[in-house]
């Protein structure tokens, strides 16, 4: 036996169908406001995530994945999907060819060496999007409202959603002049990393979780004191959409976000459980002013935020939320006798390109025995096989729920199962009269 890998987790049947549930709908949302799909490598140079995220992240210090590939270079297993994705714009001359803003929808494995607890993972799973090239407060609103409603839509009721902005860079660089000046007298008896953020990035303070710091982080000066009237006035403006929206928000002055490349408007959903799971932010995002040229792209700017599906997945669980959106199998051929196998075989190919999922039992079975595997597979419908089946051109057809079955000719199938699956509304043939 072979454990897994800590902080990874295996996603099988019905569990597997959820997660695929969950990104195909968030896909469906992301596609009606516009967005396309990117694709991007699980892989990707370092420099990029140092470039992106930022040198004095905890993702970049502490969480990478990296390794020396055997060329000598040092690669990455991507920690998120913005810096992956920008770089796949400026490198396919995205911004070049397509018309702003440009929309991007991707969804993938990511991967961060974090303590593994409830709804973090070493591996783990985001749908994200980034709409860059227009720098307007309601593009901004536009993006959290996009994140808003997905959850919505995939049931989440009373979310919080809360905001902040980090400001323009006057705004950002007098904070961080009054942070480094308030937290100067503090800073030899905060933690380590404190130590180390107030010389690479002294905003990331305010993120520090440890108790004692947090102390000290409360009567910190705060960044709304210090924002420009360009930041003011953008700020009140997303403000302003998203109560036009109904879309209700909290503005939270302690949120920075764990990623150094956002400025102005940043925000996160969260969500607890009716039995009081909170697994942290299920969803969170920002604008970022410098990101695009910083990774060799133009002058202009973006927004976006992933989800974290693993976290979407288990509250969505923890609030039967989520049905079981396992797909039934349709029809499950039982042929009596190896001589059958050919036509029951010939009959799901049939029924497949047709529309229906079928499967045949291939293994010799009696009838009895036939039965149980139709229902452990979930079936609605079994089609039984005998010599005089065969030999007749007819076919047993036994709804699984019900218990009642029929004789029908099997040049009627298509056209029953079209009847009792609903798909032909109109039709008035014997075959379907019974029914
Ligand atoms: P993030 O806040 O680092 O932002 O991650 C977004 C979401 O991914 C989180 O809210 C959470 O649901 C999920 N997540 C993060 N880490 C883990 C983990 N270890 N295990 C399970 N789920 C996790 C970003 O990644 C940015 N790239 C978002 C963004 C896009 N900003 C602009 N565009």
């Amino acid at each position: 036996m072979y454990t897994l890998v800590k902080g990874t987790h295996d996603i099988i049947l019905k569990e597997a169908s959820k997660y695929s549930y969950v990104e195909g709908l968030l896909q469906k949302i992301a596609e009606s406001f516009g967005y396309k799909e990117f694709r991007t490598p699980i892989i990707e140079n370092t420099e990029l995530f140092a470039r992106s995220s930022g040198e004095s992240s905890d993702i970049v210090r502490k969480e990478m994945y990296t390794f020396m590939d055997k060329g000598d270079r040092s690669i990455s297993l991507r920690p998120e999907g913005t810096a992956g994705v920008i770089r796949c714009m400026v490198n396919e001359k995205v911004f070049i060819n397509q018309d702003y803003p440009v929309k991007a929808f991707y969804c993938g494995p990511n991967f961060r060496y974090e303590r593994p607890q409830k709804g973090r993972f070493r591996q783990f799973n985001q749908f994200g999007v980034e709409c860059c090239g227009v720098t307007s407060p309601y593009r901004d609103a536009e993006t959290i409202i996009l994140g808003y409603d997905s959850l919505m839509f995939l049931g989440f009721k009373n979310l919080t959603l809360k905001i902040n902005s980090l400001g323009d860079d006057e705004t950002r660089t007098n904070y961080c002049n009054a942070l480094r000046e308030y937290f100067k007298k503090y800073v030899d008896n905060m933690c380590d990393d404190c130590k180390e953020r107030y010389k690479t990035n002294v905003l990331r303070i305010l993120d520090c979780k440890v108790d004692e710091d947090r102390k000290i982080i409360e009567n910190a000066p705060k960044i709304q004191d210090f924002y420009s009237d360009a930041t003011k006035d953008s700020f009140n403006k997303i403000q302003e959409f998203l109560k036009l929206q109904n879309i209700p928000f909290e503005i939270d002055d302690t949120l920075v976000r764990g990623l150094d490349y956002y400025s102005g408007v940043v925000f996160e959903y969260h969500y607890t459980t009716k039995s009081g799971l909170n697994v942290g932010a299920i969803g969170a995002g920002g604008h970022y002013g410098k990101l695009i040229p910083e990774l060799g792209g133009p002058n202009i700017e973006g927004v976006g935020f992933a989800i974290g599906i693993e976290r979407v997945v288990s509250v969505l669980e923890d609030d039967n939320l989520l049905d079981n959106h396992d797909d039934p199998l349709d029809t499950y051929i039982m042929p009596i006798g190896e001589n059958n196998f050919s036509k029951a075989l010939e009959i799901a190919n049939y029924l497949r390109v047709n529309g229906y999922s079928s499967d045949v039992c291939l293994e010799n079975k009696g009838v009895g025995q036939m039965f149980k595997k139709a229902e452990r597979r979930d079936a609605l419908y079994a089609l039984i096989l005998g010599d005089d089946e065969v030999k007749n051109n007819t076919i047993n057809l036994k709804n699984l729920t019900s218990q009642e079955q029929k004789n029908i000719k099997l040049d009627d199938l298509l056209k029953t199962l079209d009847h009792l699956f609903g798909e032909d509304d109109d039709c008035d043939d014997d075959c379907c009269k019974h029914e």
